[in-house]
């Protein structure tokens, strides 16, 4: 049935090339007896799930030296297929990782990747434990690799960040993440209220022999990278609620060049990323112009 179907095909198209070889492809193992399903002539490593490392990114070159051999071998050793993708913030704002991650995906999406399930990953996070399973998360549930208990720094209970497996469905469904938050932290506590509202369960690696002191390297110096924790106008109350009306649908974004990155032989995306501002939905996407009289400081973090 499928042969004569794909017979007609063969006559009705011009004869090109692939088509032929596809043909005789199918006559070969006819020949052999095969029965035949297009399905079966597909290589089995298209059948397994394929990761997107999506990593929020802005002028740590070194770290991204080390993170990207580092996470390809890692995930080599697990069977993973996997493509890099490195979202680099271009504007002249204050970094914004929920909006990366949302332009991030929808430029995936867009492109023929064939991403099943993405890893929010920070950049200086660095797993060492092989026992951290990176493979496509348990039905109904997000993968919260940097577990609390397993996190060099945070240990609350609801903390979602550092690095998450999300498959492209459940995203879709939670409308990815805010794009209000300008600024270091917090747009994952609030990613954590959108999956709790929509019932995705959260599954933490469980039973390792390591713990928050040799589970990860943390490649972060806090004294060369200063965290930008101001905040400004009504931001401090508004990044604190549920936000209900940004996401990834009304991402706002251009992606400005792309890039093909080789670093020691690992190829890697990097998207520029352009984010748009509406200063005044969020005029805090630059706290300079509010002047220093009324910028606070958040010296406690998280
Ligand atoms: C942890 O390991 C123990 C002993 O091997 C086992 O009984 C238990 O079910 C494991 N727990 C999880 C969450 O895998
Ligand atoms: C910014 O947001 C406001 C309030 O929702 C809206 O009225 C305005 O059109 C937006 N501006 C731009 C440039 O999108």
């Amino acid at each position: 049935m499928f042969v004569s179907i794909y017979v007609l095909r063969v006559k009705l198209t011009v004869l090109n090339i692939p088509t032929v070889l596809i043909f005789y492809f199918i006559l070969g193992e006819l020949e052999n007896g095969g029965s035949i399903r297009l399905k079966d002539h597909t290589p089995t490593i298209l059948k397994s799930n394929k990761l997107g490392v999506v990593i929020p990114f802005r002028e740590r070159f070194d770290e991204l030296l080390e993170f990207v051999p580092h996470i390809h071998s890692f995930l080599k050793n697990q069977n993973i297929l996997h493509e890099i993708f490195v979202l680099n913030q271009v504007d002249q704002y204050r970094f914004n990782r929920g909006s990366l991650i949302n332009a991030g995906f929808k430029e995936i999406m867009l492109s023929f990747n064939m991403i099943d399930y993405i890893a929010m990953h920070d950049v200086d996070l660095l797993p060492l434990n092989p026992e951290l399973d990176y493979h496509y998360p348990p039905t109904g549930h997000v993968n919260h690799i940097a577990a609390p208990h397993l996190h060099p720094r945070y240990h609350y209970a609801s903390f979602v960040g550092g690095i998450l497996l999300i498959t492209k469905e459940d995203f879709i469904k939670i409308n990815g993440l805010s794009n209000n938050y300008w600024g270091w932290g917090l747009e994952d506590d609030e990613f954590y209220l959108r999956l709790k509202e929509a019932k995705i369960g959260i599954h933490r690696p469980g039973n390792l022999s390591t713990d928050t002191s040799n589970t990860f390297r943390h490649n972060h110096d806090r004294t060369v990278r200063k965290r930008d924790m101001t905040k400004c106008y009504n931001q401090r109350e508004v990044t604190r609620k549920r936000d209900r009306r940004t996401g990834l649908h009304n991402i706002n974004y251009i992606v400005k060049k792309k890039h093909e990155l080789l670093i020691d032989g690992v190829n890697t995306l990097v998207l520029d990323i352009e984010l748009k501002c509406n200063k005044t939905l969020t005029p805090w996407c630059l706290c300079s112009e509010y002047g220093m009289k009324n910028t606070k400081n958040q010296k406690k973090g998280k």
